[in-house]
């Protein structure tokens, strides 16, 4: 793992593809974050995933595909309910976990006998994922519990040297990751909320939220150093939420800067005028969560370059594109959740 990575474009889709039959990684633009890719279908391939970012092998990968037609190698059955959701939401952030063929190795579902399937809507994934011709495992291309990369510049902070190839395609779109759904339950249960939300999901399908994702907001402080550590910058994350937001962490920055920790604030466009010259991470209009959405990592990856030692967060509504971002600001700032 000592690799001189190159930076490629649009017009190396070919060099990249080659690596990828030659069972290297290499980490891909998609429309929710950038992706580590290697050959599905080879072991020896996907361990190389796990190295370069330091990931536990009981985490399993998502694997990308081109054309539905690849579902018939990698899934074992296929519901109807499913072809639906596949119809109607691929390209595109939704993710199927699906009971798996023995074609998949064990090293993609982390010993799992189901596989996760999607198909990226980004121009390059696809162009990138035809010319290899191959299923592409690809968890988020970032260092294990580091914020996902939606910046060809946060794939290199992160793996320059590590891996042999990104692919620059400019920012993402979504910035936050696919929503997964399992399907080998009914109804079909959501994993991780994503880009695709969980009420678009219930106008096709019967669905509900893995009870696991209830306990995001806890009444009391889980005690620290807990498991749930994730898209984490080296900055601690509090994670404000309730109907005295603003005014809570008002009070808090005046402790914070009287014990002299230097402290930012994420918060919207509209209430950024109440926390006087602290500086700000701006989320943009509480009106577009989906520009919040966006926001989130780089601005996480921000907050580490410019030395803060401390963020609090603006929470938001959690439902729609707002349990989504709840769910990443939660993990983010693990047991440091404030409720008003
Ligand atoms: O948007 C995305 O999904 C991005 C881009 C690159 O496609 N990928 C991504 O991968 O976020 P990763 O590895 O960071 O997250 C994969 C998630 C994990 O929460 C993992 O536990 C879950 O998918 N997962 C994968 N296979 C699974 C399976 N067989 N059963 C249940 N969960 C699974
Ligand atoms: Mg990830």
């Amino acid at each position: 793992m000592d690799f001189e990575t190159k930076l490629l474009t649009e017009s190396d889709i070919d060099v990249a593809a080659e690596l990828i039959r030659r069972g290297e990684c290499v980490a891909f633009p998609t429309e929710t974050v950038y992706g580590l890719g290697a050959n599905a279908l080879d072991a020896a391939a996907v361990a190389k995933i796990y190295a370069a970012k330091g990931r536990p092998s009981d985490n399993p990968l998502i694997v990308h595909i081109h054309d539905v037609r690849q579902l018939q190698d990698l899934v074992s059955e296929l519901p109807g309910a499913v072809e639906r959701l596949t119809a109607v939401f691929w390209p595109g952030p939704l993710t199927l976990v699906l009971p798996k063929t023995p074609a998949v190795p064990v090293s993609v579902t982390g010993g799992l006998d189901t596989v996760a399937v999607r198909m990226p809507d980004h121009p390059l994934a696809l162009a990138f994922l035809r010319a290899a011709n191959l299923p592409v495992a690809a968890p988020s291309a970032n260092i294990s519990g580091k914020p996902s990369p939606t910046r060809a510049s946060h794939v290199w902070h992160d793996l320059a040297g590590r891996i042999p190839a990104i692919i620059d395609g400019g920012e993402t779109g979504w910035g936050v990751e696919s929503t997964v759904l399992d399907c080998t339950c009914q109804p079909f249960r959501v994993l991780r909320p994503g880009a695709v939300t969980v009420e678009q999901l219930q106008a096709y399908v019967a669905v509900e939220l893995d009870p696991d994702l209830e306990v995001q907001a806890p009444e009391r402080p889980r005690s620290p150093g807990l498991k749930y550590k994730h898209y984490s910058p080296e900055a601690q994350v509090v994670l404000v939420t309730g109907s005295r937001v603003q005014e809570r962490i008002q009070e808090e920055l005046r402790r914070q800067q009287q014990a002299g920790v230097k402290t930012a604030v994420m918060a919207f466009t509209e209430t950024q005028a109440e926390y006087g010259d602290v500086p700000i991470l701006d989320l943009g209009s509480k009106q577009n969560l989906q520009q919040a959405a966006s926001r989130i990592y780089h601005l996480l990856r921000k907050a580490d370059h410019q030395g803060f030692e401390l963020v609090f967060v603006e929470g938001v509504e959690d439902e729609d594109l707002g349990r989504t971002i709840m769910n990443r600001l939660a993990k983010a700032a693990g047991p440091n959740v404030i409720r008003t």
